[in-house]
């Protein structure tokens, strides 16, 4: 059995007086992917906000590595190995890859440290290397995703939230995301992934979490809540063309 890294429990939070995770309490192992699915409008970003210190909490707890982090901002989240990617992109689209992935290390004070860490991400992204020079713009979909998360792992993260990185993704570049998202658990990162394209997110995950109306629905082994007929009509959709594919 392998440990939480992540735990909330019995999280209350919103946005002023709107009140959308009502007493969330879910639980993320070390060492997994573990993809959030649920309706639109359930929470699954406010989820990543609270986790992330962008929301104040009006009761329960979030626990990182054991430690209380209920009421820690951003930067001691980046400081402890918690980086996250929101949904929609996030680049500075008129500055290099390069120049992106440098911004990325703002917070860090060691500057040799940054360039090493830079080198570390090139090495392990041969397409960031081989287009450090372009305007990000000019990079696909798919590539730029790889882009904000090679710039997250300028920070050497211990966990991951990543929201919805396939939307607006051709098939390809969504299989190219997800092989990278193996490759960092296989690292030794944990991946908490929020996914509308669920029957592709959970065939890669090993948990999965289903949030309805800022609860917790259900959660467990990735191939079990495929196979939940519950699960399977709500949100992995009936038609013929979807099914085809694992
Ligand atoms: N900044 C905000 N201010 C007020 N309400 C917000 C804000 N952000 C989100 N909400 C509301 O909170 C609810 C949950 O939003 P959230 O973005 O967490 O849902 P989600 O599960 O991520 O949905 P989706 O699948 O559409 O991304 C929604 O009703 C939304 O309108
Ligand atoms: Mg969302």
């Amino acid at each position: 059995m392998t440990e939480p890294v992540l735990t909330l429990d019995g999280v209350v939070a919103g946005y002023g007086r709107l009140t959308i995770l009502h007493g969330t309490t879910l639980r993320v192992r070390q060492g997994t992917i573990t993809t959030m699915i649920g309706p639109n409008g359930a929470g699954k970003s406010t989820v990543f906000k609270a986790v992330f210190g962008l929301l104040p909490i009006e009761s329960g707890t979030i626990h990182f590595k054991g430690e209380d982090i209920t009421v820690r901002r951003p930067r001691e989240l980046l400081a402890r190995g918690v980086v996250y990617v929101p949904q929609g992109r996030n680049l500075f689209p008129e500055l290099t890859v390069r120049h992106n992935l440098e911004l990325g290390g703002v917070t860090m004070r060691d500057e040799a440290l940054l360039r090493q860490r830079i080198e570390q991400v090139l090495d392990r992204f041969p397409m960031l290397r081989e287009k450090s020079t372009r305007q990000a713009s000019t990079l696909s979909g798919g590539e730029q995703k790889i882009l904000e998360l090679g710039r997250g792992m300028l920070l050497d993260p211990s966990l991951v939230l990543i929201d919805e990185p396939s939307i607006g993704l051709a098939p390809l570049m969504v299989r190219q995301v997800f092989d990278e998202l193996i490759r960092l658990r296989d690292s030794g990162v944990t991946v908490l992934m929020v996914e509308q394209n669920a029957r592709s997110a959970l065939a890669i995950s090993d948990d999965a979490l289903v949030l309805e109306q800022g609860r917790l629905a259900l959660a467990g082994r990735a191939p079990d809540i495929l196979a939940d007929p519950r699960v399977g009509a709500l949100f992995l959709g009936g038609g013929l063309g979807e099914t085809a594919s694992p």
